[in-house]
């Protein structure tokens, strides 16, 4: 299964990520993750990264396709993905697309989560994160099970950067000028899947698997979606 999980910033993303990658066996691929951890190991890219993701804009495509192409020469990405937060430009998913022609891979679905702007809000500034593991919990909605402890590994967890009121608005509305209009070229190919991303975390783990499994049914019989899913 080669997947993207979009959807605006806050939308669950990362949250839903778990459950697919075990689901199909495929890494989840974060490019936010990816940047954040360099950033924390203090290289010239990460640093540089940093700069943009703090002020809630985009990363610019260039740098990003190079790490892309890096990522997908992986070997535990040879049978399949879960790609989050990326493409975000209709450059990065033109570039997208002659990188999967080179490498003779197709994509499979791309997953929408569909959430609106003032609940996005709210989940962006209640959200606090593991160091460690990247797993994300919400103080109200999803909290831990000890007070700002990692229910996985026992970290304390942080509070991104970005996750600022101001910073979680710029990356709402970077998101609806920049990212939004990628839509509509992967709709063209009959290719998205929409989720409604409202309501509890089960609910749309639940929507996800319903979703998935329709448009699996509507692929051929020896598709590779439909036998993966069948598993
Ligand atoms: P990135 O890390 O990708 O952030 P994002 O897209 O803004 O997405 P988030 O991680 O904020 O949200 P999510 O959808 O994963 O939500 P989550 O599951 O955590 O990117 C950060 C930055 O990196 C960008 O701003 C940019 O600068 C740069 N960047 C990355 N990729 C780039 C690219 N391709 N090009 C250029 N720049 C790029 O959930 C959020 C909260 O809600 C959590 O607290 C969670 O517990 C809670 N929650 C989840 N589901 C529910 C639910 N159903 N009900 C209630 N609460 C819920
Ligand atoms: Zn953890």
């Amino acid at each position: 299964m080669n997947l993207l999980l979009y959807g605006p910033p806050g939308s669950g993303k990362g949250t839903q990520a778990d459950f697919l990658s075990h689901r199909f066996g495929i890494p989840h691929v974060s490019t936010g993750d990816l940047f954040r951890e360099e950033a924390k190991r203090g290289t010239p890219l990460g640093l540089e990264a940093k700069a943009y993701m703090d002020r809630g804009e985009l990363i610019p495509d260039d740098v990003m396709i190079g790490v892309i192409r890096d990522r997908l020469a992986q070997p535990d990405t040879a049978h399949g993905f879960l790609l989050d937060g990326f493409p975000r430009t209709v450059p990065q998913a033109e570039a997208l697309d002659n990188l999967l022609v080179e490498i003779r891979r197709g994509l499979d679905f791309l997953l929408y989560l569909h959430v609106d702007i003032e609940e996005l809000v709210q989940r962006l500034t209640g959200r606090w994160v593991c160091p460690a593991c990247a797993r994300s919990y919400h103080l109200v909605n999803n909290p831990p099970h000890e007070d700002k402890l990692c229910d996985r590994d026992g970290m304390p967890l942080i509070h991104r950067d970005d996750d600022t009121e101001e910073t979680a608005r710029r990356r709402s509305e970077v998101y609806y000028s920049r990212t939004y209009p990628i839509l509509g070229f992967y709709r063209d190919r009959g290719l998205v899947v929409e989720i409604d991303g409202h309501g509890s975390i089960a609910e749309v783990r639940e929507r996800i698997r319903m979703g998935i499994a329709e448009a699996v049914s509507n692929h051929p019989e020896n598709h590779p979606a439909r036998k993966a899913a069948k598993a």
